[in-house]
């Protein structure tokens, strides 16, 4: 293939990519956005291995029937709880690949290049390794907060803000140096050394930060994974591996800053390692007051007799697979003239869009689902709210305590309405790890075991 060839491809595959960011923007073109995405990715690996730079192309298929063979078997497996921990481990390797393309660029870059070209060089592999070794641990510590191996609560070690602040300090230094010594010896030492503070710096940044803010986290490590891959481009002189980071980078960066509008939390904060965000966790996983229990056919019957009714699932309608029973019930209360809605957290359950991706599963109509903003003010008109499985989302300690780790963060006002039914399993914290006291309120009560049991059981007394 030659090579305007292969820039022409690249131009279609960089449209591509464009079209489809625009189609994952909305439920109804979201398909279509994944259709435009995998034509992109599949015209830029065509014209990737077959262009005039490529060698070994044997190599490289086998390598990607390889990998191509994992993902695939991991893609099937994976349940639909587990994959932000797949996002977070994908991430890791995507930092793992610029540092080591960083290190090989050093390695086997041609020499003889003008002294400036030479510094913007060695300038690129020094922020590619940066950026990279920051990407890969910090995603393997998401990748263990997720899955639940490592705390998911903030690790707050003793000056971290200034230990931070000193590791980016120091690995600007030791650029500078990198980029002016003549002596390798030097060179490879620093960029060696900067990889280790780097590694360090990454793991500590995502460990710092508490579990209730996992989700900006996890977009924050979506727009590091592409300047990474940017990084990457730069030294292998791909322009579309640069667009590609480029695009990842930036509308990962403004879903990162929606999050954090969304949650009430500071942008700068969250990415400086919960700069800003110190809290008191003293007891919080206390139960605090006296909770009441209600039964399936006693939920039936009060169901039955409200006129409206929200339902504000989270992530344990996800573990539970409950969307199916919720949409039938749904149906069934809709067809007795009951008008029932659904409240969705911009953080429930484990995704972005993890509650709107479940509902549009089990065919629950798109126009009944609603956003946090839209049905705030609608809970004092309601009669019945379902919390399904969701718990910080519906926490009014976030309003009412500030010095609770979710402070500030704004939830599904649910505890204004005349009855709330809580379907858990036990009285156990959230993925914050704080007490809920809408569990105690007056107003409230739990309705004991798994969702979908729970739900199927409700289906039958209807
Ligand atoms: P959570 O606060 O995670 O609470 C889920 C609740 O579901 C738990 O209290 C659990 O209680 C219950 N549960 C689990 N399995 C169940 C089952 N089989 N049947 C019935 N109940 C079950 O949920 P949420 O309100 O959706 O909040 C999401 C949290 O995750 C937020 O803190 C958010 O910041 C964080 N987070 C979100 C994302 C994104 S992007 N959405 C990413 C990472 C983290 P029991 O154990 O007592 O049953």
């Amino acid at each position: 293939m030659s090579g305007g060839l292969v820039t022409a491809a690249y131009i279609v595959a960089a449209i591509l990519f464009i079209c489809s960011l625009a189609g994952l923007s909305k439920h109804e073109t979201s398909k279509q956005g994944n259709i435009f995405g995998m034509s992109g990715m599949a015209i830029a690996l065509l014209a990737t291995i077959f262009g005039p730079n490529t060698g070994n192309v044997a190599w490289i298929l086998l390598a990607m029937v390889i990998g191509g063979a994992i993902g695939l078997r991991l893609a099937k497996k994976v349940e639909m709880t587990e994959m932000p921990e797949l996002v977070a481990i994908l991430h890791s390797f995507v930092g793992l690949a610029a540092v080591l393309v960083g290190f090989n660029s050093y390695i086997d870059h041609a020499p003889g290049l003008a002294p400036v070209m030479e510094n913007i060089h060695l300038t690129e592999v020094f922020l590619g390794i940066f950026i990279g070794a920051v990407t890969f641990t910090g995603s393997l510590v998401a990748f263990g907060k997720l899955r639940g191996k490592i705390s998911s609560s903030a690790l707050m070690l003793p000056h971290r803000h200034k230990m931070n602040l000193a590791a980016l300090v120091v690995s600007f230094l030791l650029m500078l140096w990198f980029v002016q010594t003549d002596s390798t010896g030097a060179q490879v030492f620093a960029l060696l050394l900067m990889t280790l503070i780097a590694l360090v710096f990454g793991w500590h940044l995502v460990a710092s930060i508490g579990g209730a803010d996992m989700p900006v986290v996890v977009s924050m490590l979506n727009s590091y994974s592409g300047w990474a891959a940017a990084a990457a481009g730069f030294m292998l002189s791909n322009d579309l591996l640069i667009v590609t980071g480029a695009l990842v980078g930036s509308s990962g960066a403004i879903l990162s800053y929606i999050m954090c509008k969304a949650m009430n939390r500071s942008f700068i904060s969250v990415i400086a390692g919960g700069f800003g965000t110190d809290v008191s966790v003293g007891g919080e996983s206390d139960e605090v007051g006296e909770h009441r229990e209600i039964t399936v056919e006693e939920t039936a019957e009060m169901l039955k007799a409200s006129s409206s009714v929200v339902i504000t699932p989270g992530y344990g309608m996800a573990v539970a697979q409950a969307q199916y029973p919720v949409a039938e019930i749904t149906e069934k209360l809709r067809a007795r003239g009951i008008k029932v809605r659904f409240g969705i957290h911009p953080v429930a359950g484990r995704l972005p869009g993890h509650m709107n991706v479940l509902l549009a599963e089990a065919k629950v109509p798109y126009d009944v689902v609603l956003e946090m903003d839209e049905i705030n003010d609608d809970f004092s008109d309601t009669d019945t709210v379902l919390v399904i499985g969701a718990n910080d989302t519906v926490n009014p300690a976030a309003l009412e305590d500030p010095r609770s780790p979710i402070a500030g963060m704004p939830v599904l006002e649910v505890w204004k309405a005349q009855n709330v039914i809580v379907f858990k399993r036990s009285m156990s914290t959230g993925y914050a790890g704080v007490q809920n006291p809408l569990f105690f309120k007056d107003n409230t009560q739990m309705l004991f075991g798994d969702a979908k049991a729970s739900v199927e059981g409700i289906l039958r007394a209807l």
